[in-house]
């Protein structure tokens, strides 16, 4: 009999660890890995793209649910993946993260008794106005199998008294990023202000994104991080988040902002080739941070909390407010790296997700 696993994904960030983790439960006999899409990122540019750039196989069902405010989103989510759930009987839930889609499918699971493996379990930001640190509590304490991207991850559910169900794994960006780097693209820019397709990538350019909540809600945050950018030595390249394309496009018509080259969010692959090719890395992104580290390029954070502290060692990843003074203090820290210190795992977490996913499907009576 082959045992069905239904993995849940939404958002974009979700796409790339499905990536790498479907491809190994490819390789196991006996077992069915099932996708569902809930449907929260939506755009071509947000979604397929990952799809098709990243081979990873078509999801059963888009169950399109996406906007509106947390609870709708989490809502309409739940009722859509309890019904999916029922339908399709999969003997384990596999999640990523901490988006809605992770929390509204982690409720779904628990309260139809299936077990449910969380990769990235174990992440804490300690804010608790953080809205996806709701969804990470939250998926941790109702999952089965935690598998944490380090130690540190680790050691936050031991305090929570989750030992028992957790496991470092290693992170399965790394390996996305270790195995994708061998075939990154030049990136196809194209602007969001009316420029059109095919703008030149600077020789040498800052990459910037910046989607978060608590940083893309007044115009004075956004305001103070375009004019910081707008300092800089070379040109900053900034792929748009659609959460925040209009106030960005407000703002840029208010001011002059030659410095900075607006444009369309890029696929994955041509993602990892800005991160290994810029001069520094500023975002607010937990996978971007992530991948700056990995390509030992310098970041700066523009968050008030940490999300990876293992990232923030040796002036390789600092915090800043969105202002010009903050950032570009940040920025000028000298940064040394320890190229021993590989706090995220050798590369083959995948695997070991795997594994654990198909030990724990083969073992369900279900
Ligand atoms: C979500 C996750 C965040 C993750 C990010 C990855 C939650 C609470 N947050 O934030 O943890 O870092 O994804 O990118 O789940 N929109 C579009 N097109 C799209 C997607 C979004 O226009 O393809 C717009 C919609 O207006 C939407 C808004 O962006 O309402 C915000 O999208 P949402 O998925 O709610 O939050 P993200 O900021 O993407
Ligand atoms: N990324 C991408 N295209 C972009 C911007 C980011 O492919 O235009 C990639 C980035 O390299 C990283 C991931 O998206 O792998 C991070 O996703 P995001 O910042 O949306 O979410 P977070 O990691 O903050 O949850």
């Amino acid at each position: 009999m082959v045992a069905k696993i239904m993995t849940v994904v939404g958002a974009r960030p979700q796409f790339i660890k499905a990536a790498v983790v479907s491809h190994a439960l490819s390789e196991y006999e006996g077992v069915k890995e099932e996708i569902v899409h809930t449907g929260q990122h939506y755009d071509a540019n947000m979604s397929q793209t990952f799809f098709d750039e990243l081979d990873i196989p078509e999801p059963k069902v888009n169950l399109g649910v996406s906007g509106g405010t947390h609870g709708q989103m989490t809502a309409r989510m739940l009722e859509a993946l309890e019904t999916q759930m029922i339908e399709s009987n999969p003997v384990v839930v596999l999640l990523y993260g901490d988006t809605n889609s992770t929390l509204a499918a982690a409720l779904a699971a628990a309260k139809l008794h299936i077990p449910i493996v969380h990769v990235e379990a174990g992440a804490r930001t300690h804010s608790a106005t953080n809205p996806e640190e709701i969804n990470r509590i939250c998926t941790d304490h109702v999952a089965t199998k935690l598998l944490c991207c380090t130690q540190e991850n680790f050691d936050n559910l031991k305090l929570e008294n989750l030992a028992d169900r957790a496991e470092f794994v290693g992170d399965p960006m790394y390996d996305a990023f270790l195995r994708y780097s061998a075939v990154v693209k030049k990136p196809r820019l194209t602007g969001i202000l009316g420029e059109g397709s095919n703008l030149e990538l600077p020789e040498e350019f800052y990459y910037v994104t910046c989607h978060r909540e608590e940083n893309t809600g007044v115009d004075e945050t956004m305001s103070g991080l375009l004019d910081a950018l707008s300092s800089l030595d070379a040109p900053a390249v900034y792929p748009v988040h659609p959460r925040n394309r209009s106030m960005v496009k407000r703002l840029a018509a208010k001011d002059s902002l030659s410095n900075i080259l607006f444009v369309e969010p890029v696929g994955y692959l041509e993602s990892v080739y800005l991160v290994n090719h810029a001069k520094q890395v500023i975002t607010d992104s937990g996978g971007l941070q992530r991948e700056a580290f990995f390509a030992g390029v310098k970041c700066t954070t523009i968050l008030d909390f940490k999300v990876w502290p293992e990232t923030m060692v040796d002036g390789r990843n600092l915090l800043a407010r969105p202002t010009r003074e903050s950032i570009r203090t940040a920025m000028e820290q000298p940064q040394t790296i320890d190229r021993d210190y590989q706090p995220f795992g050798d590369g083959n977490a995948a695997k070991r997700i795997a594994d654990s996913v198909v030990s724990l499907a083969k073992g369900c009576s279900r």
